[in-house]
């Protein structure tokens, strides 16, 4: 049995913002999905014949990393709920990718890896099949896993069940966990680690270290059960930016609360964080992207917050609360009707497990 897990992530700063360049920060958080391997007879998803239209992203990552390889059964549970913008999806790709590369393994010459990722762009982030050398070194277990690996091949398998559109926010986060800051440039101070582009558009991505003083605040993260298409509420800012350009300052207005915010979160200072986490969610009700079910959450959350804001797309999902009371924060976010997840900033970003034999598959034999 190969098992590997990612967490989700809550978007802090900046969304909406980002898709006009501005920085976001997004963190790992508690909450994970995790993917088991076994060998099996025929395909199969939690105890059901495998039927790609249900599991796009495994899918695609079956066709990217396991073509030719013997049939598996495949688990999958974990507490993040589906479509809320808390990056199940991503988390479940990283996950599934790290597993994957755990069971079959990778094939090392003179070295260096014979196979696996080489580029920056997700579009050919693995562009297999490669040319098999039988009896080159193949490493097994979790020492073929690599976290960068996972990242790009999560963006390009989110990217082909999106239409070609996602930005690589949430697959660095679930795969490096902690704090991940995206730009459209390198940011001083910060940690940057890789450049990302796909169709066009390209990213800087960075990873933020976080001081002690973040251990001790809870995000308390209230879901109103309404599902709004990301898509749907992007096009809204794009028509509304369109026909009055001038309102491109609250954008600019998000990329500067963003930016004190990270330097909040270096220092430490959780009042600073929660001060810009609530002047971000202003902007975002100002460009309309909340509704009222996201408005009474975040007003039964405040007065027992250091900040409260909508997370993600808006429109419905999520908003999350910055906070020292997780309990009697989750009350009152359940009083006004919303369903609570409590998680620490920054959770641990994936993880491998094996028992027994790691390597299900040596396409190298
Ligand atoms: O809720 P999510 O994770 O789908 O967040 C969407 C974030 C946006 O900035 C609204 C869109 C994007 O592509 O960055």
């Amino acid at each position: 049995m190969v098992q590997a897990s990612a967490p989700g992530k809550c978007i802090l700063f900046g969304e909406h913002a980002v898709v006009y360049g501005q920085p976001a920060v997004a963190v790992a958080i508690d909450q994970r999905m995790s993917v088991g391997l076994e060998p099996s007879d025929v395909w199969r998803i939690d105890g059901m014949r495998f039927d790609p239209s249900r599991h796009p992203h495994v899918e695609a990552l079956k066709q990217r990393l396991w073509k030719d390889g013997p049939p598996l059964a495949i688990k999958i549970h974990g507490d993040i709920p589906p479509a809320s913008g808390l990056g199940s999806s991503a988390a479940l790709s990283v996950a599934a990718s790290a597993a994957l590369r755990c069971a079959r393994g990778r094939q090392i010459k003179d070295d260096d890896w014979a196979e696996g990722w080489t580029a920056a762009s997700p579009e050919d982030a693995y562009s297999g099949p490669w040319e098999l050398k039988k009896g080159d070194f193949v490493e097994v277990g979790a020492k073929a896993v690599d976290v960068d690996e996972c990242a790009i091949l999560a963006h390009a398998v989110e990217a082909t069940a999106q239409g070609g559109r996602a930005s690589p926010l949430d697959s660095s986060v679930c795969a490096h966990g902690g704090c991940i800051v995206l730009s459209d440039k390198i940011e001083n101070d910060l940690n940057w680690i890789y450049s990302r582009s796909l169709n066009g558009v390209s990213w800087e991505v960075h990873s933020v270290e976080l001081p002690k003083s973040t251990e001790d605040v809870w995000l308390v993260i209230g879901n109103t059960g309404i599902h709004a298409p990301t898509s749907q509420q992007v096009a809204y800012v794009a028509s509304l930016i369109e026909e009055h350009p001038d309102r491109i300052r609250e954008i600019e207005t998000i990329g500067i609360i963003s930016r004190r915010g990270i330097t909040a979160l270096v220092e430490g200072n959780m009042e600073n964080v929660g001060r810009a986490m609530s002047e971000n969610h202003l902007m975002l009700r100002n460009l309309g992207i909340s509704c009222p079910e996201l408005e009474s959450l975040i007003s039964a959350a405040a007065p027992s917050s250091l900040g409260v804001k909508l997370t993600g797309a808006g429109g419905g999902g999520c908003m999350i609360a910055l906070t020292r009371n997780p309990k009697e924060t989750s009350e009152a976010i359940e009083l006004a009707g919303g369903r609570t997840l409590i998680s620490r900033i920054a959770a641990q970003g994936m993880t491998v497990d094996f028992e027994g034999e790691s390597t299900l598959w040596n396409p190298f034999e």
